[in-house]
């Protein structure tokens, strides 16, 4: 089998890097890939980016599967145009894909099949939000409806934050076409778990639990990130909170897809809210997590080649999810100034580490050095029979690499 596997993150370093485990699989494309990609085993980058371009070279190799990493390709309706030419992907619609590409669609499809989630209202017009705020109160949670690359979520702690927030978004624009709608959500206070799930319009097979650290800072303090280290299973995450995920999200999220004939094939990744003793849902994303999936596929014991064979066969009912008795730790490693700027070309040292795995994510190779090329560079993820052990491994492993300007948090897993 010949894959096309699109996106160049580390979350698709470690997509490749199972992938190569099956033997089913001969060769593996990533597009664009990085420089991790392109050295693992069975696989080679490919520079195409736009779909009528991957189109032709899943056609011309010909490929037998394509699986799909980041989102702006699935909001934009990559499977819809890949199944309108006989190919066959692993990603959900267009339609589908709406569940993450908008958040106020999102929650309307959840009040509609009551799944649990924050009290919300959507708004387009900057006046109705702001008297909608002077009812509820503060904190409250605004947040830009559309794709904003993580960062259309603001936190306001006071009526003058949220009005800033409103203006900045609704009357400046400042995410764009994104922004032109906000969702005005309840402030939830708990801890965070994000469970990825694989749907194929009729069942949904759920995986481990992971715990994502967003915040830039040690003890969650600073700016948000797309994630600066996961480990999983998440430690907080209890049966009896797996048990109200499984009733109050996950039936009813089925249900829903199925009422709607939303004909979703691809992963659904819950972000969670656990408060005292109730679950709630902040947000579909309807892709694999990054750094989530660099910590839960290492304890995947199923062949993830059949897991998405049988997903666009409709098949999901007959595959049982195998899991290992372990433990794993990922931490990333990202450039200084990330989120916000930060310099990029500075030359990694770095020597694969005995006990873990190194997925990259922003580095390139150029004249034969590893340099970097974005704001989280690499993940280091290993696994043990306990949190500790799996902990104590990579932050072993991260002495391993070095560049300037590193940084990475001390506290993943604590
Ligand atoms: P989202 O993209 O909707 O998941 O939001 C991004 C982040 O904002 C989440 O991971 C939470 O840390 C925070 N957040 C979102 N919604 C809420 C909420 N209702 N209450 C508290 N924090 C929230
Ligand atoms: N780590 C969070 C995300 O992938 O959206």
């Amino acid at each position: 089998m010949k894959i096309l596997l699109i996106g160049s993150g580390g979350r698709e370093h470690a997509l490749a890097w199972k992938l190569a485990q099956s033997n089913q699989i001969e060769k593996i494309f990533v597009a664009p890939g990085n420089a991790g990609t392109a050295k693992e085993q069975k696989c080679e980058n490919t520079d195409q980016t736009t779909i009528p371009d991957l189109i032709t070279f899943a056609k011309n190799q010909p490929i037998n599967l394509t699986i799909v990493g980041p989102e702006a390709l699935l909001v934009e309706g990559i499977a819809d145009e890949f199944i309108k030419e006989g190919l066959r992907i692993f990603a959900p619609n267009k339609q589908a894909a709406k569940l993450e590409g908008s958040k106020s669609y999102a929650k309307e499809f959840m009040r509609r099949h009551g799944v649990k989630t924050a009290r919300h209202e959507s708004f387009t017009d900057f006046e109705s939000a702001k008297t909608y705020i002077a009812k509820t109160g503060t904190p409250v949670v605004v947040k830009a409806s559309g794709l904003a690359a993580g960062k259309g979520v603001i936190i306001c702690n006071t009526p003058q934050e949220a009005e800033t927030a409103l203006k900045n978004i609704l009357l400046d624009d400042q995410f764009g076409e994104a922004g032109s709608e906000v969702v005005i959500e309840e402030f939830l206070e708990g801890f965070e778990a994000s469970v990825l799930s694989i749907c194929d319009g009729e069942t949904i097979l759920p995986f481990i639990s992971a715990k994502d650290h967003k915040k830039i800072g040690e003890g969650e303090t600073g700016l948000n990130t797309g994630g600066m280290g996961v480990v999983a299973p998440n430690p907080q995450f209890s049966k009896k909170h797996y048990r109200n995920f499984v009733n109050d999200i996950l039936q009813p999220t089925l249900r829903g897809i199925q009422e709607e004939n939303i004909n979703f094939k691809g992963v659904i990744f819950f972000g969670l809210m656990v408060t005292d003793n109730d679950v709630f849902l902040l947000e579909y994303n309807v892709r694999f997590g990054d750094p989530e999936t660099q910590a839960v596929l290492p304890l995947l014991k199923t062949d993830l080649a059949d897991i998405c064979n049988a997903t666009i066969d409709q098949q999901l009912s007959g595959i049982e999810l195998g899991w290992k008795n372990e433990h794993s730790c990922c931490i990333v490693a990202a450039s200084e100034g990330y989120p916000q700027t930060y310099e990029k070309g500075k030359v990694i040292a770095v020597k694969e580490p005995e006990e873990a795995e190194l997925f990259f994510a922003g580095v390139k190779k150029e004249n034969g050095k590893l340099k970097t090329n974005g704001g989280r560079v690499l993940n280091v993820v290993a696994t043990g029979t306990d949190l500790a052990s799996a902990q104590q491994k990579a932050y072993k492993a991260i002495e391993m690499v070095s560049f300037e300007g590193m940084v990475f948090r001390k506290d993943i897993g604590n």
